[in-house]
């Protein structure tokens, strides 16, 4: 494939499910907030919804069914070769729910971000939700990382942090975490896409600061990080 340096910034949003994350890009990318082109949609499940979601709105899409594979590297590997024509600048993780190995993280190392539903460090894995209120926690909330080796260990680069109201379950508190999940995930992509955002040995780095555990807390944006 040839390009141009003006060629716009191309995505690859890797899904498994109803996509409502990868909706929040295509919005973003067709209002002129993002400037970027989604060029592929890939999910692991042959029946996600968001597939459908991306096909009608004129994206190439793919399935690479992780049962046709009988290891993780054997998927990754053809997740990679499935990619690889469509040359991704950034690849993002929204809702996939396979775990990756360095076969598939390494050639993509700085370029991978996913999005966690819990306030890491804690609770990384899955019912994120249910285990904040079983553990009587007063918030929850949603990170965006670098994706690693580490299952949901990478450095945070943005947080949004939502308060526990009392009567609240995983339900209720999913849906609100959600709605910050949309504002946030643009953002971090917007920072990385504009050369702002990197991973290094040390962890993620902002405008040259690198960030804290948490990543950059999305209420206390200060103006330097827009
Ligand atoms: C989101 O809660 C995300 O944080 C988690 O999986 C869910 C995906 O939702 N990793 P959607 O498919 O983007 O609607």
């Amino acid at each position: 494939m040839v390009r141009s340096p003006s060629d716009k910034r191309r995505l690859a949003i890797l899904i498994s499910g109803r996509g409502s994350n990868m909706q929040a890009f295509i919005d973003a990318c067709a209002e002129g907030s993002l400037p970027a082109e989604i060029a592929v949609v890939v999910s692991n499940k042959p029946d996600a919804a968001g597939l459908e979601r991306a096909a009608k709105a004129g994206i190439p899409t793919a399935c690479v069914n992780h049962r046709n594979y009988d290891s993780r590297e054997a998927f990754d590997a053809a997740l990679l070769a499935c990619l690889a024509p469509y040359e991704p600048d950034l690849v993002i993780l929204a809702g996939f729910m396979r775990i990756l190995t360095p076969v598939f993280i390494e050639p993509y190392a700085g370029r991978l971000l996913n999005i966690h539903p819990s306030l890491l460090p804690k609770y990384p894995g899955l019912n994120t939700h249910q285990r904040a209120l079983d553990a009587g926690d007063t918030h929850a909330g949603v990170t965006v990382h670098f994706v690693t080796p580490e299952l949901d260990g990478g450095p945070p680069i943005i947080q949004a942090k939502v308060a526990i109201e009392p009567g609240d379950t995983a339900d209720t508190l999913a849906a609100r975490i959600l709605e910050q999940e949309h504002r946030i995930y643009p953002i971090a992509v917007q920072w990385h896409l504009s050369d702002q955002l990197r991973l290094t040995a040390e962890g993620a780095v902002l405008n040259g600061e690198l960030l804290s555990h948490s990543g950059v807390v999305y209420d206390s944006l200060s103006k330097d990080h827009h």
